[in-house]
């Protein structure tokens, strides 16, 4: 018999073949996020939940069942779940990081880019038909090339985006939980502290998952210490800056400018952001390429494939659980 996994959203095609393929599939058809009901509901049909990070699997989803056999996270962030209440009832728990690595260094050095040379304001000016011809300073942005970049977090897409700045031959610097030694041999970065970061940096981006400690990690206090010519990049979890604060360094213009492709309570975007212009403001999609998207759907189907044959699943988030002795 084919275990039943449950699905909260359609995914690619590929994906959608090899789950329908291999397991006893039920999702929800409809393009939108189900409410917590709704997950509720179809949890309690299901061994396997195959969720993303617009689902909240919270305590009172996870007591709906209690003897799930995995919770399988789309997404590299698993924030989303209470991971602590998972393991409480010895649910493994997984995501699917490193293939999405590259795809999201792509984008935070776009959004570098962007910002710094103005892309999107330029856009907008020209499909206005403000475009006279030539002018000796319009739209005068910011160099990329030689400026430093702070890189806060440097896992696996940290690191991606410091070996795309090293063809830009810019100075990199980086505060991390530990040294990262791979790195520094890979490029010229150095090890900093978070102050001397924000002090030095001239584009600031952020690669740290959302954790209690990293939560509002950049505050008033931290936003204080940057450049006032500087910009800040964030493709992680919007709740690593306090947005209020970022705000209010914006609209002071404290700081250069933001390019932002997360937000503290996606889908709401803080108000004050979308009248600002020296911000750039995308609908999350740092993964959001064809090719990996399918790539998360393959290893997210692979780590439900291993759960449903009782093997530790490859992208294991909750390892510990494995070590119990009560289970
Ligand atoms: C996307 O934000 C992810 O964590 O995969
Ligand atoms: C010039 O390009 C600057 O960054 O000030």
């Amino acid at each position: 018999m084919k275990t039943k996994l449950f699905l909260t959203r359609r995914l690619p095609e590929p994906v959608m073949k090899k789950l329908s393929e291999t397991f006893d599939l039920r999702y929800n058809e409809e393009d939108r996020v189900l409410s917590k009901e709704e997950i509720i509901e179809n949890i309690k049909w299901c061994e396997i939940l195959l969720c993303l990070l617009t689902d909240a699997i919270d305590k009172d989803v996870i007591a709906a069942k209690p003897n799930l056999k995995g919770i399988v996270n789309y997404a590299a962030g698993f924030n989303n779940i209470d991971l602590a209440e998972a393991s409480k009832h010895g649910i493994p728990v997984t995501n699917t990081p490193d293939v999405l690595s590259e795809t999201t260094a792509d984008l935070a050095f776009t959004l570098i880019c962007s910002i710094a040379r103005r892309i999107v304001e330029a856009d907008r000016f020209t499909r206005a038909g403000k475009f006279k011809g030539w002018e000796p300073e319009l739209l005068l942005g910011r160099d990329i090339h030689h400026k430093t970049l702070g890189l806060i977090g440097a896992g696996k897409i940290g690191s991606e985006v410091a070996k795309r700045a090293t063809g830009f031959e810019m100075k990199i610097c980086y505060n991390n939980m530990s040294v990262n030694k791979e790195l520094e041999s890979a490029t010229d970065a150095k090890f900093v502290e978070l102050p001397h970061l924000l002090k030095q940096s001239d584009f600031i981006s952020i690669h740290v998952p959302l954790t209690d400690k990293t939560h509002h990690m950049l505050g008033k206090k931290e936003l204080a210490l940057m450049k006032e010519n500087a910009y800040l990049i964030n493709t992680s979890r919007g709740a690593v800056i306090d947005e209020e604060a970022l705000v209010n360094a914006l609209k002071s213009n404290q700081i250069a400018g933001a390019a932002l492709d997360v937000y503290e309570s996606e889908p709401q975007i803080h108000p004050e952001l979308i009248n600002l212009s020296n911000v750039i403001l995308l609908p999350h999609i740092g993964s959001a390429s064809k090719a990996t998207r399918v790539k998360m759907g393959m290893l997210a189907a692979d780590n439900a494939v291993a759960i449903s044959k009782g093997k530790i699943p490859p992208n294991i988030v909750n390892k510990e659980i494995y070590n119990r002795g009560d289970l």
